[in-house]
């Protein structure tokens, strides 16, 4: 199938959780592009490249030799053959990856490179900008949002085992801030023209891949 199914949302909205359900749902490949911004953060703090020099980190992501698995079942990530898929995951790469995110220079490569994958069709692509910049013309485009209280819980159950008000306090710098310094490249939180969306905050994981498999049915 050349079918092209796109969705953003904000840190917490549950999007690659149910972009994965969906992707298998519709035995569709999964492209998760947050990953390849972690990557290319991984490797330049990997390499001691200061972040603040665009063109030397923009030079990297140009170079860097990611292998990236599109099997929503299965989550693969290396470079240059070192397996990477949880070193990206920790907060260190988390609290760094917005000043990687907000480099011009690097977002061109890799929306060149989602693109690509995009025009092959048959996937689920899910980030930031994919509804807007990098499938635009995708047949479905669906805005994953939640509350920001309900996105806390969530990150904070995900990242500390627990919701309680601990742990939400220890989400809510990185949660918060970093949808602040996002957007500023991506007004993510906001639905364009023709996009649907899809308020998560009061729907059980099931019901929300659901109501996205409706809208791919419609
Ligand atoms: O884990 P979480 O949903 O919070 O974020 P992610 O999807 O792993 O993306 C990590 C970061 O990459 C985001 O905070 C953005 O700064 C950046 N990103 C982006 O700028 N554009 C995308 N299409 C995807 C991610």
């Amino acid at each position: 199938a050349h079918l092209v199914v796109a969705i953003d949302g904000p840190s917490g909205s549950g999007k690659s959780t149910v972009a994965r359900r969906v992707a298998a749902a519709l035995g569709l490949r999964y492209l998760d592009t947050g990953a390849m911004y972690r990557a290319v953060t991984w490797w330049a703090l990997e390499r001691g490249v200061d972040l603040a020099d665009t063109e030397r980190v923009a030079q990297l992501a140009r170079e860097l030799r990611l292998e990236q698995g599109l099997d929503p079942e299965i989550e693969t990530l290396s470079v240059d053959g070192a397996d990477i898929a949880a070193a990206i995951r920790t907060s260190r790469i988390s609290a760094a990856v917005s000043a990687v995110a907000t480099n011009l220079g690097v977002r061109a490569e890799l929306v060149a490179r989602q693109q690509a994958v995009a025009r092959a069709g048959g996937v689920v692509i899910e980030g930031r900008d994919i509804t807007t910049v990098v499938a635009p013309d995708a047949p479905v485009r669906v805005l994953l949002t939640a509350d920001e209280q309900v996105r806390l819980s969530r990150r904070a159950l995900e990242v500390h085992g627990s919701a309680d008000a601990d742990a939400v306090d220890a989400t809510r710098d990185q949660v918060v801030r970093r949808d602040a310094d996002d957007s500023t490249v991506a007004s993510f939180q906001q639905a364009a023209d023709g996009v649907d969306v899809v308020d998560s905050s009061l729907l059980s994981l099931d019901e929300t891949v659901a109501a996205v498999l409706k809208l791919v049915e419609a």
